[in-house]
């Protein structure tokens, strides 16, 4: 009866590894819509033996507590799996690095009480390393869930006082951590993982709403490293490598979006840019005016045009219009025009946001572009449909130099023949600042619900036929 688990138990290198190749397997799959289903078959894979090889590896489980903690947590996440709406997806991934955080504190401060005798200088490390990392993304990681779903107690601090009482913060953390690694003195051990818990928020909350993208990137990354640290501290080796994977794949995701927006890291983690202060500086007080249109205009102008590029923002997932989006251009490829979706890094809420609706609504990845590779094509566009983007078509990010997103790569919709934008307002996107795209001669604004507004569209183009 026990064969099976005996078997696991004593062959459980293999499985890790096995389960470390399915790992790096799920991140290749990854890398492309195309292959994003397999990929995460294959991490489902991978967790399923991770997760059974340690099982049966560990030595007199309670069991109970185990396996309730175990079907609990799969509850949950099943029923969050089926419930949480796409536009809430980015503060989901930010509380789940929470309890990756939570999870790295918790095994660390179990892992002091537990032997109860001095613990090697290496096992000390470990433990120092590991508890402050995961402390800090416990904390940062709730702010940005509270930041990204808009929570009054996630507020954006600001002032003179902000970065002195961060580097005190830090220095005291750190200089209780050494305490404890010199001297095993558990008390250093939890005043170290106290202040990494209010330095994770002291950390995160003055950074603006524009550079929350790299944040909550960055604490992937964080999670990852803190779940290796256990990994050491438990001496589990698939752990260190499905720690290490998240945690370099988080950085590099980090530093690719870093790039997208033309900035350093460390110049978004400290340079507190998109707090919202500069609306009131890009508001010069001049009058604009602009120019509105219907569905209908909108609708005509497109079944005649012979290119069109779709670029799809925040706005079209805020208003679940993926799938009317996918009508318009199922009709418009009927009439044979040439559309196509160009995609910028940073649109949407998280990474890769935009591609997962499009994806959901079935739109061929053919037709979906990356940044670099539409942007020259702009110019000879008849047709710019902008539905719900603000930030990432901001032409002031090129001419501006006094613009706080000057520097920052942007889809060059300004550069097509003409230019609709489907928004409810005037009001402005993310990082808070004006767009002078929308007050240009070539642009007609179409002021209403994304959804209702394609819906529209479609209904026009269907009534007037071609
Ligand atoms: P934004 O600049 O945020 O603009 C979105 C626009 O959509 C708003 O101006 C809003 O205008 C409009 N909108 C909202 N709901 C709508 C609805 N139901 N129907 C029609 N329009 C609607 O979006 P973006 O261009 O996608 O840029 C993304 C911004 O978010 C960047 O600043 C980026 O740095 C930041 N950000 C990105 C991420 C990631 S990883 N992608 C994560 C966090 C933050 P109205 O209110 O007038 O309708």
């Amino acid at each position: 009866m026990n064969i099976i688990p005996q078997f696991i138990a004593q062959n459980a290198d293999w499985f890790y590894l096995i389960g470390a190749v399915l790992f790096v397997l799920t991140l290749r799959g990854l890398s492309s819509p195309k292959t994003a289903v397999k990929g995460n078959r294959f991490g489902m894979a991978a967790m399923t033996i991770a997760v059974i090889t340690t099982f049966f590896l560990a030595e007199g489980p309670v069991l109970w507590l185990i396996i309730g903690a175990m079907v609990l947590g799969a509850l949950v996440g099943m029923w969050k799996a089926k419930t949480v709406a796409m536009t809430q997806m980015p503060e989901t991934v930010a509380l789940m690095h929470s309890f990756v955080g939570l999870a790295a504190v918790a095994i660390a401060v179990a892992a002091v009480l537990h032997t109860g005798e001095a613990h090697s200088t290496i096992a000390r490390l470990e433990l120092f390393i590991g508890c402050f990392i995961g402390a800090i993304t416990f904390s940062a990681s709730v702010f940005a869930f509270g930041k990204l779903g808009g929570k009054k107690w996630a507020k954006t601090i600001g002032g003179g006082w902000v970065k002195p009482l961060q580097a005190l913060l830090f220095i005291a953390m750190i200089g209780f951590g050494v305490l404890y690694f010199v001297t095993d003195d558990l008390n250093a051990f939890y005043a170290m993982t106290a202040l990494a818990v209010v330095f994770g928020w002291m950390w995160i909350a003055p950074i603006g709403g524009g550079d929350m993208p790299v944040v909550v990137s960055l604490l992937n990354s964080f999670s990852g490293w803190a779940a290796a640290g256990i990994g050491f501290t438990l001496g589990n080796s698939m752990l260190i490598i499905a720690g290490s994977l998240v945690g370099s794949s988080g950085a590099i995701l980090s530093y690719i979006m870093c790039n997208a927006m033309n900035r350093s890291l460390l110049n978004v983690l400290f340079g507190g840019m998109g707090t919202g202060g500069e609306a009131a500086a890009a508001d010069d007080g001049v009058a604009k005016t602009y120019k509105s249109g219907s569905a209908e205009d909108a609708g005509f102008l497109m079944s005649n045009a012979s290119d069109v590029i779709i670029v799809p923002g925040y706005g079209m997932a805020q208003g679940r219009a993926q799938n009317a989006v996918k009508e318009l251009y199922d009709l418009l490829k009927e009439q044979g025009v040439n559309v196509r979706f160009a995609i910028h890094p940073v649109a949407g809420r998280m990474p890769g946001h935009m591609n997962v609706l499009l994806a959901e609504a079935d739109v061929p990845y053919d037709d979906i572009l990356e940044m670099d590779e539409i942007n020259s094509d702009f110019p000879s566009t008849d047709v710019v449909l902008v539905i719900g983007a603000n930030d990432v078509v901001n032409p002031s990010a090129k001419d501006d130099p006094n613009s706080p997103i000057f520097g920052m790569p942007i889809l060059e919709a300004a550069k097509a023949q003409t230019v609709m934008v489907i928004k409810r307002s005037m009001n402005t996107g993310y990082a808070g600042l004006d767009n002078s795209l929308f007050y240009m001669d070539k642009t007609m604004m179409i002021f209403g619900d994304a959804k209702k507004m394609v819906e529209e569209m479609v209904r026009s183009i269907n009534g007037t036929g071609h």
